[in-house]
Formats: structure tokens, sequence, C-alpha cells
């Protein structure tokens, strides 16, 4: 068991009343209800709660992904309703990487081609990009499988590429939906350590979305939601507390 610490005091995500509806009129869903939501450099923060309760939105938001109708949402220090569209997306490139519930590879690329895109789009060499594809696909057990498509691999190995791609260019927040979903308990603690490993290096800040009681061990803070928005926050002695119960 990693040992929960203190979560750090700079923000490394801020979510200050953010709403956020899909649909009109009869089939309008308020997904997030001017929801706060906090989480630290150097944290790994999971967030839980029932399905449909707004996660997948809220994760998509902090990620620019999807634009918000209301509130504040600052990232690694920026304002996100200051910058353009454009500019969200190149931030994002920089800045972020993601691992979503559908592994999202792309299935005419290899597996080093895949993991290589993030740093082919900053501007890297594609031998610089390769190389470093190749180093972190070995680094998740994959070392056997770098030209193999992913049509060619199971959906845990799939997920371990989505993986060792939304870490090669090493961003800063870490924003992960599910991701121990399709894994076995084996692969999926291999992952868990690799990921806390990624979130406990300093200004970095890795934000899981799970059902998965298996990892709650893993999290310095988890935040639980309800209904579009943020309920209790867990940390300390109360996070001991709620990890050692039955789930
Ligand atoms: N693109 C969308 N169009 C319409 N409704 C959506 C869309 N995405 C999510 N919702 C609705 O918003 C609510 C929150 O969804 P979501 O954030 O996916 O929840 P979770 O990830 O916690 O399961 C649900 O009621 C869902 O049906
Ligand atoms: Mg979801």
């Amino acid at each position: 068991m990693t040992t929960p610490r203190n979560p750090s005091a700079t923000t490394a995500v801020r979510l200050t009343r953010v709403s956020k509806a899909f649909g009109l009129g009869d089939s309008r869903t308020l997904a997030l209800k001017s929801t706060d939501f906090h989480a630290g450099e150097g944290e790994m923060h999971l967030v839980v709660g029932p399905s449909g309760c707004g996660k997948t939105t809220m994760l998509s938001v902090m990620a620019g992904t999807l634009n918000w109708d209301e509130g504040e949402v600052e990232v690694l220090g920026q304002r996100l309703n200051e910058l353009s569209p454009r500019a969200i997306t190149a931030f994002r490139g920089r800045h972020i990487g993601f691992i979503f519930q559908q592994f999202n590879l792309i299935p005419t690329l290899n597996c080093v081609e895949n993991v290589s895109v993030p740093l082919l789009l900053n501007g890297a060499s594609r031998a610089v990009a390769e190389k470093a594809a190749a180093a972190l696909l070995a680094e998740v057990g994959l070392p056997d499988k770098l030209t193999k498509h992913p049509g060619q691999l199971s959906g845990g190995q799939q997920q371990r590429v989505a993986i060792a791609r939304a870490l090669v260019h090493a961003p800063r927040l870490l924003i992960c939906d599910e991701p121990t979903s399709a894994l076995d308990a084996t692969t999926g603690r291999q992952i868990m350590e690799l990921l806390a490993h990624v979130a406990r290096a300093p200004g970095r800040c890795v934000i899981i979305v799970t059902h998965d009681s298996r990892i709650y061990r893993y999290a310095d803070r988890i935040t639980e939601m309800e209904d579009g928005r943020v309920g209790r926050i867990l940390v300390g002695e109360d996070l001991r507390h709620f990890v050692n119960q039955p789930h």
C-alpha cells in the first residue's frame, strides 16, 4: 500500500461554480450543477461516484475538450476562460495527457507510431519520438509489441498503449477516465504504480475517474461526485478510513 501524502497547496486544477447542460427542452440534462473542484500539484487524485453523476463531463471540461456554460476553469495556473479555442488546443497538446475509457488508438498506426503522436504534434523529429515511444512501451510491459497494430492486441494491451501515449510528452496534468477497467489485477497494479510515480514528480498531477475500488489505496485525495456536484472530499484520516471500508 502506498502511503497517502498531504496534498500540496499549489493548485493544479480548480473549477469554480462550473455548470454544463446537454440537450434542449425535455431532453435537457444538467451534467454539472455549479460545482467546485480542486486538485493540487504532486497529487494522485481519484474522482468517484455513480454512473451518470458527471465525472466524464468534469474531466472533459478540465481537459478543455468540452465547452462549459458557466463558471471558471483554471489549469496549471492558466485560466482556460481567457484562451481562444485554438489556444486551448495548443495548451492541451503541451501540458495535458489523457487516458480515455475507450482507448482511442489510431487503428492504421502501429504501437510505436500511436505513442509517438503527441511528440510529433509538439514538433519532435520522428527518430526522437519513436525512440521515446519504444522506451515507454517497454516500461508499460509491451517491449515485444512495438510494430503491432491495435487490432492485434487484447483490450488490456491496448489500454497500456494508450497509457504510454498519454505519458510520452511528460504532461504536467494527466487525466484518466477509468484507466484500469479493462485490465486484470496484476496489470492494473503495474499501471497504478506507474501513474503514482508520475503523480509524485514535482509540478505534476494525476486525476483519475474510477469505479475500481482496488485502486482507491493509491489516492492522496478522493473527491466524491453525486448528481452533477462534488460532495465529500476525502483526505488524511477520513481517506484512510474510506479506503479500508469494504466496497
Ligand atoms: N454528449 C452528451 N449528450 C447528452 N447528454 C450527455 C452527454 N454526455 C453526458 N450526458 C449526460 O450527462 C450526465 C453526466 O454524464 P457523464 O459525465 O458521462 O457521467 P459519468 O461519467 O459520471 O458516468 C448523464 O446524465 C449523461 O447522460
Ligand atoms: Mg464516464
